[in-house]
């Protein structure tokens, strides 16, 4: 009876040592998790696309975003051939457009969507400002993605501010004043 006391007692210290192994490798393996989701940036803190892409459309859905005020649904491009466009804007981009603070913080985000005629979305193009990415050009990551996610273009694209930099007092951006 004893014996069997002991070990029955053996075994629930064994069973003990192992929950609370068990616990405390399950919360080594959520800190990065925890760490990673919500970012913008990859494990080095880099800008990367693919992780700005699965911020956006998984973590945040940008279809849910306020969108820039008097450009509410789709609209037409000024510049030539003309695409239909939607643009959304996190809030904290938001934040600035409404008050007026005549440039944009960190984690600022702007997606245009680009239609065709009949209503067929083909190109997201977006701007994300990230902190210390590019001082030279106000901290600006643009990206050219196809609908599908790929990311055409990304980073310091001299395409993208050789146009916009036309309006670099109003912090690169065209489709209103934010002073
Ligand atoms: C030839 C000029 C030109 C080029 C090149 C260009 N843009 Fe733009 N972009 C505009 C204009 C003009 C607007 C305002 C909306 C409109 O009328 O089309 C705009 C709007 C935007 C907006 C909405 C915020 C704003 O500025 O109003 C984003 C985001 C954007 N462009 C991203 C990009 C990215 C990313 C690239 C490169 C892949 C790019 N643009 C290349 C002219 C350009």
């Amino acid at each position: 009876m004893k014996i069997a006391f002991v070990k029955w007692k053996s075994l629930v210290n064994r069973l003990r040592f192992w929950t609370f192994n068990a616990f405390c490798l399950i919360s080594l393996l959520l800190i990065p998790y925890k760490f990673c989701t919500g970012q913008t940036q990859d494990k080095e803190g880099k800008m990367d696309a693919q992780v700005l892409w699965k911020y956006m459309t998984i973590e945040n859905l940008y279809q849910n975003y306020p969108t820039w005020p008097g450009k509410e649904g789709f609209y037409e491009s000024t510049m030539p051939p003309g695409n239909i466009l939607k643009l959304f804007v996190n809030d904290i981009a938001l934040d600035t457009i409404v008050n007026k603070k005549g440039m944009f913080p960190e984690g600022a985000l702007l997606i245009k969507e680009n239609y065709t005629d009949d209503g067929k979305l083909f190109l997201i193009t977006v701007m994300y400002k990230s902190k210390g990415f590019n001082p030279a050009g106000h901290d600006w990551y643009w990206v050219k993605y196809k609908p599908d996610g790929e990311a055409r273009l990304e980073g310091k694209v001299d395409a993208c501010i050789n146009c916009h930099v036309g309006v670099a007092n109003n912090d690169y951006v065209f489709t209103g004043s934010i002073k």
